[in-house]
């Protein structure tokens, strides 16, 4: 058996269409996050998705247009996404044990990488991003102030054509969405027995 599909091709891809996404899509990536793991099922994520209704249709995009405002620069190329859903978490929601353990953004980062590969599995993008100025998108949205904004999953279904010719990327955006995927190679961050990691 190799890598399974959904990993193997999934990339942060940029280069996006704003198409509708497929019926029922956005509401199965929500579903699969809530399917991930976390400490003592403590489910800290809570998920705010900008662009659709409860029923998974297309929303008024009010909100979606109010969080597209408070992306950085460099994330200009997500405004296009017809979704992008937002994972809050509160510490006190999850896990906090000795030695700084706390696990409400480990088990955010499980619920988006599950959203992720169910939206890999639909032919998706879903990419997610730090880029973004929290206070102004946790306003937007209507996120409590004690709530931390970990993430926005940017959803879309990919652009259509050149990436070349989208005007809102830059030159190395376009570059990495046909270059080659760049990885740390294994024996530089796992070790077998006993740690043996070197010294970067
Ligand atoms: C927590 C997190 C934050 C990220 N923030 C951004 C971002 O703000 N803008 C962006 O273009 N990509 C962002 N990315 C995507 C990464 O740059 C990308 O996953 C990485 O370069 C590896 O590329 P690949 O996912 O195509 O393998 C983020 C990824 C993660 C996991």
């Amino acid at each position: 058996m190799e890598i399974i599909r959904e990993i193997a091709e999934r990339r942060a891809y940029r280069f996006l269409s704003a198409e509708p996404l497929p019926e029922g899509a956005a509401m199965r990536i929500l579903e699969a996050g809530t399917l991930a793991p976390s400490c003592f099922n403590s489910q800290p994520w809570r998920l705010v998705a900008a662009g659709i209704d409860a029923d998974g249709g297309v929303a008024d995009s009010e909100v979606l247009d109010a969080l597209r405002a408070t992306l950085s620069d460099g994330n200009a190329w997500a405004r296009k996404a017809p979704l992008i859903a937002a994972i809050a978490i509160r510490a006190s929601d999850d896990c906090r044990l000795e030695d700084g353990r706390d696990y409400a953004l480990f088990d955010a980062g499980l619920c988006a990488m599950a959203m992720i590969i169910q939206a890999s599995a639909e032919g998706l993008v879903a990419h997610p991003i730090a880029g973004y100025n929290p206070k102004k998108a946790k306003a937007a949205l209507g996120v409590p102030g004690d709530y931390v904004l970990a993430a926005l999953i940017v959803v879309a279904r990919r652009g259509e054509g050149s990436a070349e010719d989208d005007p809102v990327l830059s030159p190395s955006q376009k570059g990495s969405e046909t270059g080659p995927r760049s990885r740390k190679p294994l024996a530089d961050v796992a070790s077998f027995g006993r740690w043996s990691i070197k010294a970067p």
